[in-house]
This record gives C-alpha cells, structure tokens and sequence, in this order.
C-alpha cells in the first residue's frame, strides 16, 4: 500500500490519566475513503482514542501522521509552541463530530457552517457561503439554514454539525457516539449522511453503539476494551463469528 493511500497512522499511542492507563499502545492505519467503527464498553477509552487523534488530548507516547502531518510524543518531554503549531497543522486534516452536537447558538446553521472557513481560513464571505451551501444542501438542510440551532431537530443539529466540519475540507472525519442522543429515526437520518459520505470516498472513523449501523455501513469495525484494540476485522467476521473471547462476551451482553 502506497503511503499516499493511507490517510492517518496511529503508532503506540499510549495515555494516562494519574496512575489511570487509558490507552495502552494502540495502533490504527486507516486507508483513504475507510469506514472504520470502533465499538466497545462505556469507559474503555474510546473517545480519549478519537481525541488523541486530533490532539483534542495530548498522548504520552506515540506517533500520529494525517496526511503530511507528523506528530511524535515522548514521554515526560514537555508541550511546545512548536508543538501546538504542529498540533494546528494536524487538526487542520481533521473534522470532529460530537455527540452533544456542540453548535454555536448564537448563529444560524449557515452562519455556523461558514464561521470556521471564513475566520481561521480567511476565505471570502461569497466563496465560504457558496460552500456552505452546498454542503447544507448535501446534508438535507437547505430550507432549515436560516434558522438556529436550538429550534432543530436533534437530528438536524448533528447533520449541521457534519456540515460544518466538512466546510473545513478534511481528510478524516472523526465522529464520537454521533447518534447516540437521538431517537432512532433522527439518529437514520445522521447515519444516511455519513453512507453519502462514504460513498462520495470520506475516510471516517466512528466510535459507535449502533451496532446495526457499523456492522451493515463499515469497512472494519475495531473492538477496544482496557484500553487496547482487542480485535479487529471486517464487519461480518466480527459481528458472526468474533476470535477473542472478550469481543464475544461484549456483544453477547448487547443481545441479551
Ligand atoms: N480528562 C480526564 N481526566 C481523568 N480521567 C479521564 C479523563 N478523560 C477520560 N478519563 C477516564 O478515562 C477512561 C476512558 O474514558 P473515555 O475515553 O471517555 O471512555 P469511553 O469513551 O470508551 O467511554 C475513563 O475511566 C474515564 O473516566
Ligand atoms: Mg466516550
């Protein structure tokens, strides 16, 4: 595999919270227009994963590339501006959806679709509102674009969410629990967006307790328990016929 062809490179990412060991070495190569879920229990470091990644939260250890970004930690080293540049560069490949949405309430849905493009980007207003747009329209919320967001759906708000991180242009796209808030044919309508995005060749990864969505929409789902990547493996394998016992006894708990 060409290394063009991989979007993100996680190596030994390790975390600690105290004497609390969060993420102990994970790893995570994730190729271009991949859609990887990972699943797993409340607490076992999932969105501490997906936060790492963007350096939301600084790892003790590893190496993470996006892209032509590079950032390598060290423990006990310290955190520089240099390091906080580097850290920007990388964020600038990486769109984040929460699941608490996390809008801003004093602006519109196009407003809030084209503040991140026109500040930190300095596009011009025409070009950041065509963009917006476009995306609005890709996401269902053209005729709700002039509204604000505390008058949405839960479902709509999350679907503008999506569409603000992509008027960034990322490379990868990280979503933690995007559904989990939502009624079930609210949190549909989200998940359809994410399969359009799929399609049109997004690289995603999406920690997720929806497991009809990740075994029916992924490309890999991955299993996380303690802090490591128990198994991994393509959706039916996983779902039918998992290897390790532990990636049983979590998904046998979620039937039962
Ligand atoms: N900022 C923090 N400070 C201290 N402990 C944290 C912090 N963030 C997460 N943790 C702890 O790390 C563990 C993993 O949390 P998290 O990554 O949120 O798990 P998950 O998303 O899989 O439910 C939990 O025990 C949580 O309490
Ligand atoms: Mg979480």
């Amino acid at each position: 595999m060409a290394d063009d062809d991989i979007v993100l490179d996680a190596r030994s990412l390790r975390k600690s919270f105290g004497a609390h060991a969060v993420l102990k070495d994970i790893s995570l190569r994730v190729e271009r227009g991949e859609l990887v879920s990972i699943i797993g229990p409340s607490g076992c470091g999932k969105s501490t994963f997906l936060r790492c990644l963007n350096l939301l939260e600084v790892p003790d250890g590893g190496v993470i590339r996006i892209e032509d970004v590079r950032v390598e930690r060290q423990s006990g080293r310290g955190w520089t501006r240099a390091d906080e540049r580097q850290a920007h560069q990388l964020r600038a490949h990486v769109g984040m959806v929460f699941q608490s949405f996390n809008l801003f309430p004093q602006y519109t849905v196009l407003e809030n679709v084209m503040l991140a493009p026109r500040c930190v980007r300095r596009r011009p207003t025409g070009e950041t509102e065509a963009v917006a747009r476009e995306l609005l329209y890709k996401v269902g919320l053209v005729q709700a674009m002039d509204r604000y967001p505390q008058t949405l759906s839960g479902g709509q708000q999350q679907r503008a969410a999506i569409a603000r991180a992509l008027a960034m242009k990322p490379a990868v796209m990280l979503y933690d629990e995007p559904t989990s808030a939502l009624d079930p044919e609210l949190a549909e309508e989200v998940l359809q967006v994410m399969r359009a995005l799929d399609n049109e060749g997004m690289t995603q990864i999406v920690v997720t307790h929806d497991m009809r969505f990740a075994r029916a929409a992924s490309d890999r789902v991955l299993y996380v328990e303690g802090g490591e990547i128990v198994e991994e493996g393509v959706p039916d394998t996983m779902f039918a016929a998992p290897h390790d016992a532990r990636t049983r006894r979590f998904l046998r708990t979620l039937l039962s």
